[in-house]
């Protein structure tokens, strides 16, 4: 019986997947750097007494958008799922930190129902694929998943990360200045519309790409949508999307105004720790919250190690922000 942690199991299960690719992250391992401002409309600042939502408030941000999987050369058009990670630094020097998918519902709930859906993805080595049997038996003792199983089959890749939805799925506390707190989550919606769009035949960059040639037309722009619990929803799962018609504070506008490979990018040593939270925004229960802060702590720890290794410094490219 092996004494090893679930924390570094589960990172180990994720290299087992797809490969080790020495100085990248172990999850979301392809992706480029962002940055740009959020402007706080002030609607979310009766909910929360964090800097960023006082009205008229502007935040710089840095970040990163993403595609999942431990390989940095997958192609653009091998998943539908497209990551946005934000790192707020308030005028006061405290930090939010988000890491956000498009996939409307999590897969699973805990960190050990998380570990089995990644050991019943690891290839097959006679096929190079997830063994059918295995995955068809996770499903059938994780009937949740559904959704998101439908979601994947069911999604084509998108041809922009500038059109696509990001959502916190995990829940948070709002904590108001009265020291209320308010269950909620958060998706960031897109101005941009993929109307008649189509993934590029043979490019396996065409992410970047698009996106390069979007911010040299001007910014890009999405709306922060804070949805509020009703009293009995779930709050500890984030495989449980909310009932549709929950009220939704429209928080302000997310403004990029800028990308850069994350080679070297601002965005490349930053871990975003999801539970890096200024006051105003806490923890709920939700479990895969504290475990994701582990889980991304041994990534970043493993990456940054071995980019000392490869480039003889640990030293990070001073961060680019513009607000
Ligand atoms: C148990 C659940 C989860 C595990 C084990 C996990 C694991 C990881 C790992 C190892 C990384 C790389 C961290 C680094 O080196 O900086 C990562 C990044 C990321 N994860 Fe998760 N994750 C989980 C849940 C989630 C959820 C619920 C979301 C979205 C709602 C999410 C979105 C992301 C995104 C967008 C990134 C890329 C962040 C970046 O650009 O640096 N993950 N995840």
């Amino acid at each position: 019986m092996s004494h090893e942690s679930l924390v570094d199991k589960t990172v180990d299960q994720f290299q087992k997947n797809s490969g080790v690719f020495r100085g990248f992250r172990r999850n979301h391992a392809k992706g480029v750097c962002i940055s740009g401002y959020f402007a706080s409309s002030g609607k979310a600042a009766r909910y929360s007494a964090a800097q960023v939502f006082a009205p008229g408030q502007r935040t710089p941000v840095v970040g990163r958008l993403s595609i999942p999987g431990t390989n940095p050369y997958s192609w653009d058009d091998s998943t539908p799922i497209r990551g946005m990670a934000l790192k707020f630094t308030q005028a006061n020097g405290e930090q939010w930190r988000s890491a956000m998918n498009a996939v409307p519902a999590f897969p699973v709930a805990t960190p050990q129902a998380n570990y089995e859906f990644l050991k019943a993805q690891q290839p097959d080595p006679a096929t190079g694929k997830p063994d059918p049997k295995k995955m068809a038996r996770f499903f059938a003792s994780h009937p949740r998943a559904d959704a998101f199983r439908e979601w994947v089959v069911t999604t084509k890749p998108s041809a922009s990360f500038a059109t696509e939805r990001y959502n916190s799925l995990d829940t948070f506390m709002l904590v108001d200045a009265q020291g209320e707190r308010h269950a909620v989550r958060w998706s960031m919606l897109p101005e941009a519309t993929a109307d008649g769009e189509q993934v590029p035949a043979d490019e396996p960059d065409f992410l970047a790409d698009d996106l390069r040639r979007r911010l040299a037309n001007g910014p890009l722009r999405w709306q922060l949508s804070i949805t509020l619990a009703r009293p009995g929803d779930p709050i500890n799962d984030a495989s449980r999307p909310w009932p549709a018609d929950r009220p939704h504070i429209d928080a302000g506008t997310l403004v990029l105004r800028a990308s850069q490979p994350q080679k070297n990018g601002s965005c490349r040593d930053i871990n975003f720790d999801p539970t890096v939270l200024p006051a105003g925004i806490e923890l709920s229960d939700d479990p895969l919250l504290l475990f994701r802060k582990k889980v991304y702590a041994v990534s970043h720890r493993r990456r940054t190690r071995e980019q000392a290794q490869l480039h003889g410094t640990t030293q990070a490219p001073a961060p680019q922000t513009s607000s």
